[in-house]
Protein backbone atom coordinates (compact mmCIF):
# COMPACT_ATOMS: atom_id res chain seq x y z
CA UNK A 1 0.00 0.00 0.00
CA UNK A 2 1.60 3.36 -0.85
CA UNK A 3 0.39 7.06 0.48
CA UNK A 4 0.79 10.23 -1.36
CA UNK A 5 2.98 13.15 0.43
CA UNK A 6 5.90 15.55 0.72
CA UNK A 7 8.64 13.48 1.92
CA UNK A 8 12.36 11.91 1.52
CA UNK A 9 13.91 8.93 0.58
CA UNK A 10 16.36 8.89 3.43
CA UNK A 11 13.86 9.89 6.42
CA UNK A 12 11.10 6.90 4.96
CA UNK A 13 13.40 4.27 6.04
CA UNK A 14 17.55 5.02 6.55
CA UNK A 15 19.61 5.02 9.24
CA UNK A 16 23.06 6.41 9.31
CA UNK A 17 26.10 6.20 12.13
CA UNK A 18 27.86 8.83 10.65
CA UNK A 19 31.28 10.51 11.75
CA UNK A 20 31.54 13.09 13.99
CA UNK A 21 29.46 10.67 16.19
CA UNK A 22 26.46 11.54 15.15
CA UNK A 23 23.40 9.09 13.78
CA UNK A 24 20.49 10.96 11.11
CA UNK A 25 18.75 9.91 8.51
CA UNK A 26 21.21 10.77 5.69
CA UNK A 27 24.68 12.27 4.48
CA UNK A 28 23.65 14.60 2.19
CA UNK A 29 24.75 18.46 2.58
CA UNK A 30 21.89 20.93 1.80
CA UNK A 31 21.99 24.36 1.26
CA UNK A 32 21.58 24.41 4.95
CA UNK A 33 23.92 21.88 6.04
CA UNK A 34 21.86 18.88 5.62
CA UNK A 35 22.56 15.62 8.00
CA UNK A 36 20.13 16.04 10.36
CA UNK A 37 21.12 14.97 13.66
CA UNK A 38 19.41 12.33 15.58
CA UNK A 39 22.06 11.92 18.37
CA UNK A 40 25.34 13.61 19.14
CA UNK A 41 28.20 12.19 20.62
CA UNK A 42 26.72 8.94 19.95
CA UNK A 43 29.24 5.62 21.20
CA UNK A 44 27.15 3.08 20.51
CA UNK A 45 24.80 2.66 23.38
CA UNK A 46 21.13 1.07 22.86
CA UNK A 47 19.15 3.65 20.99
CA UNK A 48 15.52 3.82 22.69
CA UNK A 49 13.37 2.51 19.11
CA UNK A 50 9.94 3.41 19.72
CA UNK A 51 11.33 6.93 20.97
CA UNK A 52 12.86 6.97 17.39
CA UNK A 53 9.64 5.90 15.31
CA UNK A 54 7.66 8.42 16.64
CA UNK A 55 10.53 11.39 16.24
CA UNK A 56 10.79 9.88 12.94
CA UNK A 57 6.79 9.73 12.10
CA UNK A 58 6.34 14.19 13.96
CA UNK A 59 9.80 14.57 10.97
CA UNK A 60 7.52 13.43 8.38
CA UNK A 61 3.86 14.93 9.69
CA UNK A 62 6.19 18.50 9.61
CA UNK A 63 7.26 17.57 5.88
CA UNK A 64 3.88 16.52 4.84
CA UNK A 65 2.72 20.17 5.83
CA UNK A 66 5.32 21.72 3.73
CA UNK A 67 8.20 22.26 6.66
CA UNK A 68 11.02 20.69 7.81
CA UNK A 69 13.58 19.69 10.24
CA UNK A 70 15.77 23.15 10.02
CA UNK A 71 19.24 21.01 8.45
CA UNK A 72 16.56 19.70 5.74
CA UNK A 73 15.59 23.28 4.45
CA UNK A 74 15.97 23.62 1.02
CA UNK A 75 16.84 20.01 0.16
CA UNK A 76 16.24 18.72 -3.59
CA UNK A 77 15.77 15.06 -2.51
CA UNK A 78 12.64 16.61 -0.94
CA UNK A 79 9.54 15.67 -3.01
CA UNK A 80 5.30 14.55 -3.19
CA UNK A 81 5.74 11.01 -4.08
CA UNK A 82 3.84 7.83 -3.61
CA UNK A 83 5.26 6.49 -0.28
CA UNK A 84 4.94 2.50 0.91
CA UNK A 85 3.35 2.34 4.34
CA UNK A 86 6.21 2.94 7.13
CA UNK A 87 7.36 -0.23 9.11
CA UNK A 88 9.71 -0.35 11.66
CA UNK A 89 12.67 -2.03 10.15
CA UNK A 90 15.31 -0.05 7.61
CA UNK A 91 15.47 -0.01 4.56
CA UNK A 92 19.34 1.10 4.22
CA UNK A 93 21.93 1.55 6.72
CA UNK A 94 25.38 3.47 6.35
CA UNK A 95 28.02 2.43 8.73
CA UNK A 96 30.47 5.47 8.39
CA UNK A 97 32.15 5.70 11.73
CA UNK A 98 35.39 4.51 11.43
CA UNK A 99 38.43 7.13 10.54
CA UNK A 100 41.61 5.34 10.94
CA UNK A 101 43.33 3.84 7.78
CA UNK A 102 46.50 2.27 6.77
CA UNK A 103 46.55 4.41 3.85
CA UNK A 104 46.67 8.04 2.76
CA UNK A 105 44.89 8.66 -0.13
CA UNK A 106 45.18 12.12 -1.28
CA UNK A 107 41.74 12.18 -2.48
CA UNK A 108 40.23 11.07 0.68
CA UNK A 109 37.59 13.16 2.34
CA UNK A 110 38.24 11.99 5.72
CA UNK A 111 41.92 13.41 5.69
CA UNK A 112 40.77 16.65 3.86
CA UNK A 113 38.55 17.81 6.50
CA UNK A 114 40.26 17.84 9.82
CA UNK A 115 37.89 18.13 11.64
CA UNK A 116 36.75 14.64 10.87
CA UNK A 117 39.53 13.12 11.21
CA UNK A 118 40.39 14.48 14.94
CA UNK A 119 37.32 14.57 16.69
CA UNK A 120 35.56 11.35 15.38
CA UNK A 121 35.66 8.91 18.13
CA UNK A 122 35.45 5.38 16.65
CA UNK A 123 32.96 3.02 18.91
CA UNK A 124 32.01 -0.83 19.67
CA UNK A 125 29.03 -1.11 17.05
CA UNK A 126 27.99 -4.62 18.43
CA UNK A 127 25.84 -4.00 21.65
CA UNK A 128 23.66 -1.89 18.79
CA UNK A 129 23.56 -4.17 15.99
CA UNK A 130 22.42 -6.73 18.63
CA UNK A 131 19.71 -5.07 19.42
CA UNK A 132 18.93 -4.11 16.35
CA UNK A 133 18.50 -7.69 15.38
CA UNK A 134 16.51 -8.69 18.66
CA UNK A 135 14.47 -5.75 17.57
CA UNK A 136 13.95 -7.08 13.42
CA UNK A 137 14.77 -3.63 12.96
CA UNK A 138 17.71 -5.78 10.42
CA UNK A 139 15.92 -7.88 7.79
CA UNK A 140 16.33 -9.65 4.72
CA UNK A 141 15.08 -6.37 3.38
CA UNK A 142 18.27 -4.49 4.72
CA UNK A 143 20.76 -3.32 2.24
CA UNK A 144 23.84 -2.21 4.34
CA UNK A 145 26.50 -0.31 3.50
CA UNK A 146 30.09 -0.15 5.37
CA UNK A 147 32.69 2.90 4.76
CA UNK A 148 35.38 4.51 6.74
CA UNK A 149 38.14 5.03 7.21
CA UNK A 150 38.95 1.36 6.87
CA UNK A 151 36.81 -0.96 8.37
CA UNK A 152 38.62 -4.41 8.45
CA UNK A 153 41.26 -2.46 10.78
CA UNK A 154 38.87 -2.57 13.85
CA UNK A 155 39.14 -5.15 16.36
CA UNK A 156 35.83 -6.55 16.47
CA UNK A 157 34.90 -6.33 12.62
CA UNK A 158 35.20 -9.41 12.04
CA UNK A 159 32.32 -10.00 14.88
CA UNK A 160 30.61 -6.92 13.73
CA UNK A 161 30.23 -8.48 10.42
CA UNK A 162 29.66 -12.62 10.91
CA UNK A 163 26.30 -10.83 12.85
CA UNK A 164 25.21 -9.00 10.30
CA UNK A 165 25.40 -12.29 8.24
CA UNK A 166 24.24 -14.32 10.49
CA UNK A 167 21.07 -12.15 11.37
CA UNK A 168 20.09 -12.94 7.95
CA UNK A 169 20.92 -9.86 6.10
CA UNK A 170 21.30 -10.63 2.39
CA UNK A 171 22.96 -7.35 0.93
CA UNK A 172 25.98 -5.89 2.81
CA UNK A 173 28.26 -3.65 0.66
CA UNK A 174 31.99 -2.90 2.38
CA UNK A 175 34.37 0.27 0.93
CA UNK A 176 37.79 -2.08 1.94
CA UNK A 177 40.52 -0.79 0.41
CA UNK A 178 41.90 -4.80 0.35
CA UNK A 179 45.62 -4.26 1.85
CA UNK A 180 44.14 -6.80 5.16
CA UNK A 181 42.38 -9.99 3.60
CA UNK A 182 39.34 -10.53 5.74
CA UNK A 183 38.06 -14.09 6.14
CA UNK A 184 34.85 -13.05 7.04
CA UNK A 185 34.46 -11.34 4.00
CA UNK A 186 35.19 -14.14 2.12
CA UNK A 187 32.98 -15.95 3.90
CA UNK A 188 30.33 -13.07 3.13
CA UNK A 189 30.88 -13.36 -0.59
CA UNK A 190 31.08 -17.37 -1.01
CA UNK A 191 27.45 -17.14 0.89
CA UNK A 192 26.57 -14.17 -1.42
CA UNK A 193 25.33 -12.25 1.07
CA UNK A 194 28.43 -9.50 0.94
CA UNK A 195 29.92 -7.61 -1.58
CA UNK A 196 33.25 -5.39 -1.63
CA UNK A 197 34.10 -2.31 -3.62
CA UNK A 198 37.92 -1.31 -3.56
CA UNK A 199 39.11 1.72 -4.94
CA UNK A 200 42.58 1.26 -6.44
CA UNK A 201 42.23 4.56 -8.64
CA UNK A 202 45.59 3.35 -10.49
CA UNK A 203 46.73 0.91 -13.29
CA UNK A 204 50.33 1.09 -12.29
CA UNK A 205 52.43 0.23 -8.86
CA UNK A 206 54.18 3.80 -9.35
CA UNK A 207 50.75 5.32 -9.63
CA UNK A 208 49.20 3.39 -6.74
CA UNK A 209 52.40 4.25 -4.63
CA UNK A 210 51.87 8.21 -5.20
CA UNK A 211 48.08 8.16 -4.47
CA UNK A 212 48.20 6.11 -1.70
CA UNK A 213 51.62 6.93 0.13
CA UNK A 214 52.11 2.84 0.48
CA UNK A 215 53.74 0.44 -1.64
CA UNK A 216 51.12 -2.11 -1.54
CA UNK A 217 50.15 -2.76 -5.11
CA UNK A 218 51.33 -6.22 -5.00
CA UNK A 219 49.07 -7.42 -1.91
CA UNK A 220 46.16 -5.61 -2.48
CA UNK A 221 45.48 -7.18 -6.33
CA UNK A 222 46.40 -10.21 -4.30
CA UNK A 223 43.93 -9.65 -2.37
CA UNK A 224 41.10 -8.82 -4.73
CA UNK A 225 41.79 -11.98 -6.51
CA UNK A 226 41.22 -13.96 -3.58
CA UNK A 227 38.26 -12.54 -2.88
CA UNK A 228 37.17 -12.79 -6.55
CA UNK A 229 37.51 -16.33 -6.33
CA UNK A 230 34.96 -16.49 -3.45
CA UNK A 231 32.07 -15.17 -5.91
CA UNK A 232 29.00 -17.04 -5.51
CA UNK A 233 27.86 -16.76 -9.30
CA UNK A 234 24.55 -18.37 -8.05
CA UNK A 235 23.43 -15.87 -6.03
CA UNK A 236 25.65 -12.38 -6.31
CA UNK A 237 27.76 -12.38 -9.44
CA UNK A 238 28.47 -7.96 -8.69
CA UNK A 239 30.24 -8.85 -5.24
CA UNK A 240 33.66 -7.75 -6.13
CA UNK A 241 33.95 -4.42 -7.74
CA UNK A 242 37.32 -2.09 -8.23
CA UNK A 243 36.71 1.26 -8.71
CA UNK A 244 38.87 4.39 -10.03
CA UNK A 245 38.38 7.73 -8.93
CA UNK A 246 39.98 10.25 -11.13
CA UNK A 247 41.65 12.57 -9.74
CA UNK A 248 42.58 15.26 -12.54
CA UNK A 249 46.35 15.82 -13.22
CA UNK A 250 47.56 12.87 -11.32
CA UNK A 251 45.48 9.44 -12.75
CA UNK A 252 43.83 11.14 -15.67
CA UNK A 253 45.58 9.27 -18.68
CA UNK A 254 44.02 6.73 -20.64
CA UNK A 255 46.87 4.21 -20.02
CA UNK A 256 45.98 4.49 -16.77
CA UNK A 257 42.93 3.98 -16.98
CA UNK A 258 43.04 0.85 -19.57
CA UNK A 259 45.73 -0.68 -17.48
CA UNK A 260 43.50 -0.44 -14.11
CA UNK A 261 40.58 -2.03 -16.40
CA UNK A 262 42.98 -5.33 -17.52
CA UNK A 263 44.46 -5.41 -14.15
CA UNK A 264 40.45 -6.26 -12.83
CA UNK A 265 39.88 -8.46 -15.73
CA UNK A 266 43.04 -10.10 -14.77
CA UNK A 267 41.83 -10.41 -11.02
CA UNK A 268 37.78 -11.71 -12.33
CA UNK A 269 36.62 -8.64 -10.72
CA UNK A 270 32.95 -9.02 -11.06
CA UNK A 271 32.75 -5.20 -12.66
CA UNK A 272 34.72 -1.91 -12.63
CA UNK A 273 33.03 1.67 -11.46
CA UNK A 274 34.48 5.21 -12.05
CA UNK A 275 34.04 7.80 -10.48
CA UNK A 276 35.57 11.39 -10.17
CA UNK A 277 36.97 13.32 -7.16
CA UNK A 278 34.75 15.40 -5.46
CA UNK A 279 37.03 17.88 -3.79
CA UNK A 280 37.93 18.41 -7.30
CA UNK A 281 34.65 18.38 -8.91
CA UNK A 282 33.65 21.01 -6.02
CA UNK A 283 36.27 23.59 -6.42
CA UNK A 284 36.12 23.29 -10.39
CA UNK A 285 32.98 23.58 -11.71
CA UNK A 286 33.38 26.03 -14.61
CA UNK A 287 36.88 24.66 -15.15
CA UNK A 288 35.77 23.69 -19.24
CA UNK A 289 38.72 22.37 -20.31
CA UNK A 290 39.54 19.45 -17.94
CA UNK A 291 35.67 18.59 -18.05
CA UNK A 292 36.00 18.05 -21.37
CA UNK A 293 38.48 15.34 -20.78
CA UNK A 294 36.90 14.22 -17.84
CA UNK A 295 33.81 13.10 -19.95
CA UNK A 296 36.50 11.91 -23.48
CA UNK A 297 37.90 9.58 -20.10
CA UNK A 298 34.35 8.38 -19.21
CA UNK A 299 33.72 7.25 -23.09
CA UNK A 300 37.12 5.74 -23.23
CA UNK A 301 36.28 3.61 -20.01
CA UNK A 302 33.56 2.62 -21.25
CA UNK A 303 34.61 1.44 -24.49
CA UNK A 304 37.42 -0.26 -23.34
CA UNK A 305 35.25 -2.32 -20.46
CA UNK A 306 33.00 -3.13 -23.14
CA UNK A 307 35.35 -4.43 -25.05
CA UNK A 308 37.00 -6.72 -22.31
CA UNK A 309 33.00 -7.56 -21.89
CA UNK A 310 33.63 -6.82 -18.06
CA UNK A 311 30.84 -5.01 -16.01
CA UNK A 312 30.94 -1.17 -15.76
CA UNK A 313 29.16 1.46 -13.63
CA UNK A 314 29.89 5.43 -13.81
CA UNK A 315 29.07 7.28 -10.72
CA UNK A 316 26.76 10.00 -9.89
CA UNK A 317 29.66 12.45 -9.20
CA UNK A 318 30.19 12.22 -12.98
CA UNK A 319 26.67 12.47 -13.82
CA UNK A 320 26.50 15.68 -11.72
CA UNK A 321 30.03 17.04 -13.51
CA UNK A 322 28.08 16.06 -17.18
CA UNK A 323 25.04 18.07 -15.84
CA UNK A 324 27.54 20.84 -14.80
CA UNK A 325 29.46 21.23 -17.81
CA UNK A 326 25.98 21.39 -19.95
CA UNK A 327 25.43 24.51 -17.36
CA UNK A 328 28.59 25.95 -18.35
CA UNK A 329 28.67 25.30 -21.84
CA UNK A 330 27.15 27.42 -24.40
CA UNK A 331 26.64 25.13 -27.08
CA UNK A 332 26.87 21.40 -27.96
CA UNK A 333 25.23 19.92 -24.55
CA UNK A 334 26.43 16.10 -23.77
CA UNK A 335 23.63 13.79 -23.66
CA UNK A 336 24.41 11.80 -20.36
CA UNK A 337 22.74 9.01 -21.09
CA UNK A 338 25.77 7.27 -22.26
CA UNK A 339 26.91 6.61 -18.79
CA UNK A 340 24.01 4.29 -18.35
CA UNK A 341 23.98 2.82 -21.47
CA UNK A 342 24.87 -1.16 -21.48
CA UNK A 343 23.39 -2.24 -24.75
CA UNK A 344 26.94 -2.95 -26.13
CA UNK A 345 28.07 -2.54 -29.30
CA UNK A 346 28.94 -5.81 -31.29
CA UNK A 347 32.28 -5.68 -31.40
CA UNK A 348 34.53 -4.40 -34.86
CA UNK A 349 37.33 -5.91 -36.98
CA UNK A 350 39.55 -3.31 -35.07
CA UNK A 351 37.83 -3.80 -31.51
CA UNK A 352 38.97 -7.88 -32.03
CA UNK A 353 42.37 -6.67 -33.07
CA UNK A 354 42.60 -4.28 -29.91
CA UNK A 355 41.86 -7.32 -28.22
CA UNK A 356 44.39 -9.27 -29.31
CA UNK A 357 47.10 -6.21 -28.18
CA UNK A 358 45.39 -5.99 -24.94
CA UNK A 359 45.81 -9.95 -23.77
CA UNK A 360 49.71 -9.49 -24.89
CA UNK A 361 49.95 -6.13 -22.60
CA UNK A 362 48.32 -8.08 -20.05
CA UNK A 363 50.89 -11.40 -19.76
CA UNK A 364 53.46 -8.73 -18.96
CA UNK A 365 51.62 -7.29 -16.17
C1 LIG B 1 36.20 7.07 2.85
S1 LIG B 1 36.27 5.54 2.03
C2 LIG B 1 36.39 4.26 3.15
C3 LIG B 1 36.52 2.86 2.69
C4 LIG B 1 37.87 2.25 2.34
N1 LIG B 1 38.94 2.68 3.14
C5 LIG B 1 38.17 2.47 0.87
O1 LIG B 1 39.09 3.21 0.56
O2 LIG B 1 37.48 1.88 0.04
C6 LIG B 1 34.66 5.30 1.37
C7 LIG B 1 34.68 5.54 -0.12
O3 LIG B 1 34.71 6.94 -0.37
C8 LIG B 1 35.55 7.17 -1.46
N2 LIG B 1 36.08 8.53 -1.40
C9 LIG B 1 36.88 9.06 -0.45
N3 LIG B 1 37.20 10.34 -0.77
C10 LIG B 1 36.60 10.63 -1.95
C11 LIG B 1 36.58 11.76 -2.80
N4 LIG B 1 37.25 12.88 -2.50
N5 LIG B 1 35.85 11.71 -3.94
C12 LIG B 1 35.19 10.58 -4.29
N6 LIG B 1 35.17 9.45 -3.51
C13 LIG B 1 35.87 9.48 -2.36
C14 LIG B 1 36.63 6.10 -1.33
O4 LIG B 1 37.24 5.79 -2.56
C15 LIG B 1 35.87 4.92 -0.79
O5 LIG B 1 35.41 4.09 -1.83
S1 LIG C 1 15.41 16.02 3.40
FE1 LIG C 1 17.47 15.85 2.60
S2 LIG C 1 18.80 16.42 4.32
FE2 LIG C 1 16.76 15.90 5.15
S3 LIG C 1 16.81 13.74 5.68
FE3 LIG C 1 16.01 13.88 3.60
S4 LIG C 1 17.82 13.67 2.28
FE4 LIG C 1 18.55 14.17 4.34
S1 LIG D 1 41.95 3.72 1.90
FE1 LIG D 1 39.90 4.60 2.08
S2 LIG D 1 39.81 5.60 4.09
FE2 LIG D 1 41.96 5.08 3.68
S3 LIG D 1 42.82 6.95 2.90
FE3 LIG D 1 42.15 5.74 1.14
S4 LIG D 1 40.01 6.35 0.69
FE4 LIG D 1 40.57 7.12 2.73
Amino acid sequence: MTNTYRSCHSIEGELFFNHLNKVGYCCMLTPNGGQPILYENYQGELIDWDKFFKQRDEHIELMKRGLSLPACTDCLWIKDAKWEVRKKEFRYILFNIWVKCNLYCIYCSNHKDENVLNNTKEYNLIPVIKDMIEKKLLTENTKIDIAGGEATLDKNFDEFLSLLIDSGVKNININTNSTIFSKSIEDGIKKGVVSIISSVDSGTPKKFAYIKKKKLWNNVWQNISKYSKSINQNINNNSVRTKFIIIPGINSSKSEILKFILKSKKSNVSGVILNIDLHWLRQHYDDKNTMTEIINLTKYFIRIANILDIDWQIWAHIEDLIKRYNLVQESSKIDIDFIFDKTKNKKTILDKFFIIILRIISLTM
